[in-house]
């Protein structure tokens, strides 16, 4: 073959190569960018042009730092020259992200994979750009809906941990109920023997000589058989065994007899009562016996809850709620030693007390918040420690009721609350 042909046939496959290369360059979906070793680009695929927005002829022959945002665009030459003077590559062959630059100036995420070939004219570096906004943007997304789903996940705990705690709060309920209704079986049963005993001391008491030696041990078992009955009592209150009897009350009266049953620990405590009644009030349509329990029972505790002494209020009046009905208000307050902020929630609860063993159950309130609901009325503590206690008792007064002595006007009749003064 003579030597003019070789050479035609080797620019032949030159040319085709080269023919194969463009046409790979040019259907490439990755933006493909090749620079010599000064940094100067070289060639600059389709792909390219629509990620950078440059056409190619606008960016060869320029440094390819003008497709990079700064720091790397300043600090891209430095890489170069590092690398022509050591070979330690911090890119070539392993691709990282890094931000890309438009023409406009905006800036991209992007993968970039850097390789390198060696020509007669010197080493040639392409780099294949792979744009991440599309990915970054899908992972953006995801995290958030994560977040969400945390969110989510998190409010559905807190749901889970209400709905345990009302499920333990039913079951306390639930035990609550069958204890109460247990302590009232029990607490029927000992009614009779109870009645038997009490009796029997009353008859050995009244056959018992004022000087006898027997006398003050005889005293001591009416005593406490008489604090046993009351017990008894107030069990069988509590769960509401009897059927209420429903007459006209007067509830001033009411409370002056209740006041007379406690005279006696009054004066021995040193106790002073006052007693603040508007006059005229409306009856009341109630449960006597009921109300008479709730009196004596608010009694009995602001008795027991001025230990030294103190002033005992009772006001009774009337109220016209804003846009409810009449009430009849009866407040009992004291100067006593006041309830704690922790124990207000509580004291209503049955079988709540801070009294000694054998001095109180705990179910002093508890029944006065179920008789006066029985009442559809409501009961209301307010307390300030060290400063004493004043509850508050409101019952309804049926519209047909005489209500033209109203005492007091415009208040509501509140739910059962209970706050502190301080
Ligand atoms: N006026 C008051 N001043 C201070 N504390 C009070 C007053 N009334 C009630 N309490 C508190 O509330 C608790 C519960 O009262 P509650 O009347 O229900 O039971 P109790 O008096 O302890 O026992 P019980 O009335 O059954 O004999 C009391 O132990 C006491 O701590
Ligand atoms: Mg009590």
């Amino acid at each position: 073959m003579p030597e003019s042909s070789a050479a035609d046939v080797r620019e032949d496959d030159a040319r085709r190569r080269e023919a194969r290369l463009t046409a790979i360059l040019d259907t490439a979906v990755d933006a493909i960018i090749t620079i010599d070793e000064a940094g100067r680009i070289e060639s600059f695929n389709p792909a390219a042009e629509r990620l950078f927005g440059y056409p190619a002829g606008e960016v060869i022959g320029r440094n390819v730092n003008c497709l990079m945002p700064e720091p790397y665009a300043s600090e891209h030459d430095c890489y170069l020259a590092r690398y022509l003077a050591t070979g330690d590559p911090r890119i070539i062959g392993i691709g990282r992200e890094v931000l890309g630059r438009r023409k406009d100036g905006t800036t991209f995420p992007i993968d970039l994979a850097v390789g390198e070939a060696k020509t007669p004219h010197g080493r040639v570096f392409s780099g294949i750009v792979r744009d991440l906004t599309e990915r970054k943007r899908a992972e953006e997304e995801l995290r958030a809906s994560n977040r969400n789903l945390e969110g989510a996940l998190a409010e559905l705990r807190v749901k889970n941990e209400e709905v345990k705690a009302m499920t333990q709060q039913l079951w306390q309920a639930a035990k609550l109920a069958t204890l109460g209704e247990l302590a009232a079986s029990i607490a029927h049963e000992l009614n009779n023997p109870l009645a038997t005993v009490s009796l029997r001391v009353e008859a050995l008491l009244t056959q018992t000589p004022a000087d006898a030696p027997q006398r003050p041990l005889l005293e001591v078992v009416e005593q406490e058989v008489e604090r046993m009955a009351g017990l008894v009592a107030n069990l069988l209150q509590f769960s509401r065994r009897g059927q209420a009897r429903a007459s006209t009350v007067d509830i001033p009266e009411e409370l002056l007899r209740t006041l007379d049953l406690v005279r006696h620990q009054l004066r021995n405590r040193r106790i002073e009562p006052a007693y603040e009644a508007v006059p005229g009030l409306p009856a009341f349509h109630g449960d006597r016996q009921a109300l008479r329990q709730v009196f004596l029972n608010l009694l009995v505790n602001a008795i027991d809850a001025m230990p030294e002494g103190g002033t005992l209020t009772l006001r009774v009046f009337a109220e016209r709620a804003a846009a409810g009905p009449r009430v009849l208000v009866v407040e009992v307050a004291d100067t006593g030693v006041g309830i704690p902020d922790e124990h207000l929630a509580k004291v209503m609860e049955p079988f709540f007390t801070t009294k000694e063993e054998g001095k109180g159950t705990g179910l002093g309130l508890a029944v006065c918040r179920r008789l006066v609901h029985e009442h559809q009325g409501a009961i209301h503590l307010r307390s300030e420690v060290g400063r004493g206690t004043t509850v508050r008792v409101t019952l309804p007064v049926p519209s047909e009721a005489n209500t033209e002595h109203l005492g007091r006007s415009e208040a509501r009749a509140g739910l059962d609350t209970t706050e502190t003064g301080s």
